[in-house]
């Protein structure tokens, strides 16, 4: 078969039966379980709680966020926290849930796919208390829309982003998302409205201190395949073409980001972790945004 023929759209999710963050899965799991991801599903992992004590419960209570951003943020690399209102003497113990979840989240992923830790960087823990229904966004930030996951400030340069998530509600709620078509199919829609970059503006904006690193051809592009989508009303509104997916109370998920067009439209108390993974670590390598985009635009973009 050509290897660029258009692959059947993918299962949007695959639920494992798995029930610890830190056991390696059976062999033909852990493989099938790998496959689906680079392909664009969204691993779903029902019976995967993560448990929290009380007193752990009641810190994450009280660490809502400070105002100045939708979450609060951790970095395990550096132990700096930020976005929560939480006097001084209790940030310890909150950045110790944090960095709990963050050393549970990369056990998980390393046991799907052990083959990506020498390619893997750990980035940001965050805990996202907020109710998303009904929460006022400008239509950029707004992540009830569909989009793929792109950072003005955070150039990856062709770095993956693959996220997990568990949803920790203490009362029943369920996180729900919506996902939708398989990315060569999304770009195609929405390639041919990305305008060229200004010559001389990604060295601007990094000498400006505006991005983090230099933005590449493929930041550019993500960038505007972000915005293009959730500025499309038609796009936003064909929800035939979307899958809904529920995420109750102990639940985890872990799912590519960057490839996988997502919206989340309901649901509060949730954890995440960010990675970013250079493609050369995947299984399949050409499923990566920058392979797809080096070949629908013919040349390099990094
Ligand atoms: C997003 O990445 O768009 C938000 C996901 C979530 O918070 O559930
Ligand atoms: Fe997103």
């Amino acid at each position: 078969m050509d290897a660029h023929a258009v692959a059947r759209p993918p299962s949007p999710m695959l639920a494992l039966p798995v029930a610890s963050w830190t056991d390696p899965l059976a062999p033909a799991l852990q493989a099938e379980a790998q496959e689906a991801l680079e392909s664009g599903s969204v691993l779903v992992f029902p019976r995967l709680a993560f448990a929290l004590d009380a007193a752990e419960w009641q810190l994450l209570a009280a660490a809502e966020s400070d105002g100045s951003r939708k979450n609060v943020s951790y970095d395990p690399a550096t132990g700096v926290l930020k976005g929560t209102a939480l006097p001084p003497d209790r940030r310890p113990a909150l950045a110790a849930v944090m960095r709990r979840f963050a050393d549970s989240a990369q056990a998980l992923l390393l046991a799907v796919a052990p083959g990506y830790a020498p390619h893997l960087e750990r980035a940001r823990t965050s805990f996202r208390p907020t109710e998303i229904a009904g929460r006022a966004m400008p239509w950029r930030k707004d992540d009830t829309r569909l989009h793929v996951d792109a950072f003005p400030s955070r150039p990856t340069r062709g770095r993956r982003i693959l996220r997990v998530f568990v949803n920790v509600d203490p009362d029943g709620t369920p996180r729900r998302w919506a996902v939708g078509e398989p990315f060569e199919e999304f770009a195609r829609a929405f390639l041919s409205r990305v305008p060229r970059p200004l010559p001389g503006s990604a060295a601007v904006l990094h000498w400006l201190g505006l991005t983090k690193g230099r933005r590449s051809r493929y930041d550019h592009i993500m960038l505007h395949l972000h915005d293009a989508a959730k500025r499309d009303a038609a796009y936003q509104g064909d929800t035939a073409r979307q899958h809904r997916l529920d995420f109750p109370p102990g639940t985890a998920w872990m799912v590519f980001t960057d490839q996988v067009p997502h919206a989340a439209h309901a649901g509060r108390n949730a954890l995440e972790q960010t990675f970013h993974l250079d493609p050369a670590g995947m299984a399949h390598p050409e499923r990566s945004p920058l392979r797809v985009l080096e070949r629908l635009t013919g040349r390099a973009l990094t």
